[in-house]
This record gives C-alpha cells, structure tokens and sequence, in this order.
C-alpha cells in the first residue's frame, strides 16, 4: 500500500466499534447469567483474541462480523482450558482476562505474540498476588507466558503506581471472586468502561475521585450492548481532517466519553475546527458525531491529567503536531514506552524519517512543527497505531508514503485503508 498526498479529503464515514467496550462485552457476558448480544463489535484482531481465550474456557459465542451473541455461564461457569490461552497482540486481553483467571479453582497459562512476551504484566502480578492468587510469570521475567488462577482471593486496596485501566479492570474483575469491597485508586483517572459497563450488567461498583470499587460475587445478567464508534480509531480521521487541504468529515457514531476523549480537547485548543454533533448517550456512553475541516493548527504543551485521556492517539497527535507550526511539547506520556511498540521510539524515528523536527525525551517528546514532511518507508514495527498514524503522514507528504508491513491495521481497524481511498481525491 503506498499514500500519495491528497488535493481534498470529503465524506461520511463510520469507524469500527471501540475496542475497550468490545473486549469488556464478550468477557462480562462469558461471566454473566444468561445471553449477551453485542452490536457495533470491532472485528478485529485483538478482540477475537478475546472471544477465543472464552470459548476454550468453554462459553458458546457465535459472531458475524461485528454482531456477537455470548451465553453466559455465570461467575463460576468457566471450565479449566485445555490449551494454553492465546491472547494475540491484546495488552486488553491478557491484563483484563488475568483478574478473571485469578479467581477461578483451575490453573491456567495464557501467552501472545512477541510484543506481548515483552510488555510488563508485573504490574498486575503485584496487586492479584496482593489478593491472594497464584500468578507467575513462567520465564520470571515479569512479561507473558503467564500461570495464573487455583487460589481462593481476598479483597483489597490497591493504590496504582500507574493511571491504567487495565490494572485498574483487572483488579476490579479479580474483585468479583473476593468477599468484601476491593478498590483500587490511581494517581490519574484512566477509561471507566470497566465501572460503566459491569455497573450495566448488575455488579455493585462505585466510582469517586480517583477511586473505584466493587464488591464481591455479585450475579451479573447478560446485557444487550450497541458498541459506539472508537475514538482511537476516529482520531486518524479527526487529524487528517484538520490538516489535509479542502477537508470536510463527518465522522458518525463516536464514543466520546471523557476519559476517552482527550484528542477533541488537543484539536481545540491547536486551533483545529473541530465540533461535535449530535451528542446523545447509547448504551451507558456518550456519543457524537464529529465534524472537521481543514485548519491553521498551531503547537501546544500536552501534559498532566490529559494524557491518559488520549494515550493511544499521541501518536497520530505527533503527526498533528508536525504539521502545526511552533512547538509541541508532549510530557508525562512514559507508558507510550510499552505498548504495542516503544511509541516514543517508533514515532520520533518515523517522523525524523519524513523530515521533521523532533526530539525524543523520557516521558515524551518536542516536536517543531512546520516543516514539509516528505514519504519514507514507514517503520511500523507491527504496531497498528504506528502504521495508521503515518498513513495520515502520508497524505499531506511529497512523495510515496509505504510501509515494511501494513496488516498490523487488522488489530483494531481492518478496513482502514479502504476508508481512505472513499474519502480523498
Ligand atoms: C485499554 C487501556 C489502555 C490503552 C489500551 C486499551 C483498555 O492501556 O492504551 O489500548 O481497554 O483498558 P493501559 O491501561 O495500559 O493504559
């Protein structure tokens, strides 16, 4: 796949369902009485992974494309796999199902692909065995292949040394299976569809300040779920829009969810012409339509509470950023460390790449923005948000913008590159 630049960028067009809530709707149905049916699920790679970690535990999921049906076994439904769990390239996945797994009488393994058996599960190993559970890493070198469950837990108080919704789901799930109250607190909030959907499908949770709770062994009921529109996903579109020439796009059916939605903020207040359209609630989420057009975007300092707010769009804010003019400072932003890729890493080499000024710092990055990009080979180190990101690079670059290997766009945006050829000219 190669991207030219673009004279124009026009259209309606709809992202594929948010990813969280997707992975969150097929793990709380497997664990809920009775049937589970989903709407608007991101058919992708990351949350198959997902529905087949439950189906070798035992629980009946049939999909077509993004409508999955899950019947539910209950709390205590799942059955001891038989093979190991695979979880793909899904942090979601492993981090999300762990807290589950801690709590069930049988023991299991799970492993991914190679960036899971680098990223760090010490930070859920910490507060599961704090619970009580039998959670080992099996190469003890903190990371996947994991050994997990056969223990009976108790709750805790966790205090989070990192804003991490996963942590944060994971010891509140691993909460389900512990008598009392388990509650975990962050130094910054991070996503609340933990807290919002399991509240949906019947458990007892509160949410205050930087805290949320839950108690344990609630009976949870299956829930019919309308999946909204990613935000991570809109982000490529709500940036191109803003710096393409002769852009105008409606992007429908977003999630806009304040813990979530940090991008519109950053777009605002670059000076982009961004608005939101529509806004209604669906499913427990707030929604919108999101309307951009091309705009004069100037360089800002992004730091402190926002930044979990729009961790998985820093990448693509990069590219925003190179194209606006002055200087961005992007701060606080350390756990871009270990995702999929090292995002400070990746980033800085592919934009140094396509002729930007950027410097990497320990927690971020400063980019100077202005200056005409021009295409490379991208580098995507099989990170979707990486190759997606500089796709968007791509369309205002001189040149042939390509890419060592653009199927990683399967993890959460399988059709993304067909989006793109609907909407330029
Ligand atoms: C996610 C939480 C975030 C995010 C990831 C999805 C989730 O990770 O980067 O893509 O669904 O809970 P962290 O919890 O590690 O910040």
């Amino acid at each position: 796949m190669a991207i030219t630049k673009v004279k124009g960028l026009k259209g309606e067009i709809t992202v594929p369902g948010d990813k969280s809530i997707s992975h969150r709707g097929v793990m709380f149905g497997a664990i809920s009485e009775g049937i589970t049916e989903l709407n608007g699920f991101l058919d992708g790679a990351d949350c198959r992974s997902t529905i087949s970690c439950f189906r070798e535990m035992g629980i009946d999921i049939s999909q077509n494309n993004d409508h999955v049906i899950i019947h539910g076994k209950g709390l205590h439904g799942l059955k001891a796999p038989k093979n190991m769990l695979d979880v793909g390239n899904s942090g979601t996945t492993t981090r999300l199902i762990s807290g589950i797994l801690a709590g069930q009488p049988f023991i299991s393994s799970l492993n991914g692909d190679e960036s899971i058996q680098k990223r760090p599960m010490g930070r859920i190993i910490t507060p599961l065995t704090e619970m009580g559970a039998h959670i080992r890493s099996i190469k003890d070198n903190g990371c996947a292949p994991l050994e997990i469950g056969g223990r009976s837990l108790h709750n805790i108080s966790y205090n989070s040394p990192v804003a991490s919704a996963q942590v944060k789901s994971c010891v509140l799930l691993a909460g389900l299976y512990a008598d009392g109250v388990t509650s975990v607190t962050e130094p910054v909030i991070s996503r609340n569809h933990t807290e919002l959907m399991l509240s949906g499908f019947g458990a007892n949770v509160k949410a205050s300040g930087l805290t949320a709770s839950i108690s344990g062994f609630p009976k949870l009921e299956g829930q019919k779920i309308q999946v909204p529109g990613d935000i991570s996903s809109a982000a490529y579109f709500i940036v191109a829009g803003l710096i393409c020439p002769n852009a105008d796009l409606l992007i429908k059916n977003v999630n806009t969810n304040s813990t979530r939605a940090g991008i519109i903020k950053v777009a605002q207040e670059m000076g982009g012409n961004i608005e939101l359209i529509n806004e209604r609630i669906i499913s427990g989420e707030p929604v919108a339509d999101i309307h951009v057009t091309t705009s004069d975007l100037h360089g800002i300092e992004i730091s402190g509470d926002i930044i979990p707010t729009l961790i998985d769009e820093l990448p693509v804010i990069a590219v925003m950023a190179a194209n606006a003019t002055g200087k961005t400072t992007i701060k606080d932003a350390a756990e871009l460390k270990v995702k999929e890729s090292d995002r400070i890493a990746t980033v800085t080499e592919n934009l140094s790449n396509m002729g930007c000024d950027i410097t990497p710092t320990e927690d971020g990055m400063i980019i100077n923005g202005g200056k005409p990009l021009h295409g490379t080979i991208v580098n995507t180190y099989l990170d979707h948000r990486i190759a997606m990101s500089f796709a968007v690079a791509g369309l205002v670059a001189d040149g042939e913008t390509s890419f060592d290997n653009e199927s990683c766009c399967c993890i959460s945006y399988p059709d993304f590159f067909q989006t793109i050829s609907a909407i330029k000219s």
